[in-house]
């Protein structure tokens, strides 16, 4: 396929918006898109947007606007730049983007990718914005081409999508729809191309990714620890893990494949958000502060290495300091290896976000560093305890420094080491010799004729 015409994608939000992304470019490459790291010079620039939290609109807009001059110089050199807004954002808006920002040629939902290619046939064609964020009954994954892109040693992998939990304080039901999980054969034929394409960690995602419930190649259904069983059996996969998982479903099934399955990695991202009962009532979570941690309990028991990361909200609508120093305790007891957390913002249309007590945003500030220093002193006891272990090192790229390898260890701290570059993609034994906050380096232990293929 000659690609004729430059594709600048610029990604915002999570790892489901990287994978799509990448599917976005695989159905445009068919029209001679190829992609490009500049959009001054591009022929179609897509956002993908992301609408989880603060001010994701404004930003885009923004963005927006700076590309204006962009399109408008382009146009004075006889060049046509499509513009396109997708993902979550896209979704939200829809009508209001090309409203306010009429240069926008194209708005799809998250749902409506496999009609990328018509849309720009279409947006070619006349010069008025094209929208097309409605929710297909169809799925959308039946009409995209064999993701084609290589994606390098780590890959993603989206199983499921949307979400039925509702928690009061989420745009994703309303953004990204019900829940859908995808048949388990598509699943594993995408693992199979990817492991092919050089793949050997995939990581399986979905909005809320242990609800999956995929239909079974024998027409039952699978949840996701049978899944995971199926695809730990394919020639060439190192390592799975999965993002990002909601407490209520982590099933027998799934503690289970933690226990049985080496590959499946020991880091386990379960976001509790907070560890007040009153304030995870509210949120809608469905657990109490004690139903987490007896589920951390069996996944510790199944797995005494396993480590967790979790997702906290502070100042969620009412949360009082006794609620807020609940989550503290909570933190406490977890121990975590690493964490992200952030201060409540309301989203429009949620049912937190008309609460008549919202906290004030200096208090959220407070509260927020007090948390944050808390989880990081964790993650650097995490990160130190590792010190003078051996741990298997997936190697993944080259390094800052000439001779250098980067790669992860099985909790996903980059590790730095002197390795050979023709080494990527190899899992390797590597001596933990330092850690840093947010990193470790290491020592390679064996060479390179003892390295198993
Ligand atoms: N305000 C703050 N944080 C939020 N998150 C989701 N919605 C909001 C919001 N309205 C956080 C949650 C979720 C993570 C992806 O983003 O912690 O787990
Ligand atoms: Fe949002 Fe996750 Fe709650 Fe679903 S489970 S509503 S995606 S926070």
């Amino acid at each position: 396929m000659r690609m004729t015409k430059k594709l600048f994608i610029k990604t915002y939000g999570c790892q489901m918006n990287v994978y799509d992304s990448g599917r976005m470019a695989d159905v445009l490459a068919p029209l001679g898109y190829g992609p490009s790291e500049d959009p001054r010079d591009a022929d179609m620039v897509i956002l993908n947007t992301c609408h989880i939290r603060e001010k994701a609109a404004e930003k885009v807009f923004s963005e927006l606007g700076r590309l204006k001059p962009l399109k408008d110089a382009a146009r004075r050199r006889g060049r046509r730049m499509i513009l396109a807004v997708a993902g979550c954002v896209a979704q939200a808006e829809g009508e209001e983007i090309l409203r306010r920002a009429p240069h926008v040629d194209i708005v799809l939902g998250p749902q409506t990718y496999h009609r990328l290619p018509e849309l720009v046939a279409t947006a070619t064609r006349r010069s008025g914005g094209a929208l097309d964020t409605d929710f297909p009954v169809e799925s959308k994954f039946d009409h995209l081409p064999g993701a084609s892109a290589p994606h390098g040693v780590s890959s993603f992998l989206t199983i499921q999508e949307g979400c039925d939990k509702f928690c009061t304080f989420c745009v994703v039901p309303y953004t990204r729809g019900a829940e859908f999980s995808r048949p388990a054969a598509e699943v594993l034929d995408e693992a199979r191309r990817q492991i092919a394409a050089g793949a050997r960690e995939i990581t399986l995602l979905g909005q809320n990714v242990n609800a999956y419930h995929g239909t079974a190649p024998d027409g039952g259904e699978w949840g996701l620890g049978r899944l995971i069983r199926a695809l730990a059996q394919l020639p060439g996969i190192a390592r799975i893990r999965y993002t990002t998982s909601h407490p209520r479903d982590v099933d027998d099934e799934l503690v289970d494949a933690h226990r049985d399955i080496a590959a499946l990695m020991p880091l386990l991202h379960l976001p509790v958000q907070s560890g007040s009962d009153r304030i995870l009532a509210a949120m809608n979570r469905r657990h109490t502060a004690q139903d987490y941690l007896r589920t951390l309990e069996r996944l510790r028991r199944a797995l005494p290495e396993i480590a967790f990361s979790s997702d906290f909200i502070v100042g969620y609508p009412g949360e009082s300091e006794r609620d807020f120093e609940a989550t503290l305790a909570l933190v406490r007891e977890v121990g975590y290896a690493q964490s992200f957390s952030f201060k409540y913002s309301p989203r429009p249309g949620t049912p937190a976000a008309s609460e008549p007590e919202q906290v004030p945003d200096d208090v959220k500030s407070e509260r927020l560093a007090r948390l944050q220093e808390l989880l990081e002193a964790q993650q650097r006891a995490f990160n130190e305890c590792q010190v003078g272990r051996t741990l298997e090192v997936l190697l993944e790229r080259p390094g800052r420094h000439p001779g250098q390898l980067v790669g992860r260890s099985p909790y996903l701290q980059p590790v730095h080491l002197r390795a050979p570059a023709h080494l990527a993609g190899r899992v390797v034994p590597v001596r933990i010799v330092g850690a840093e906050p947010n990193s470790l380096a290491g020592e390679g232990l064996e060479t390179e004729e003892r390295i198993p293929a």
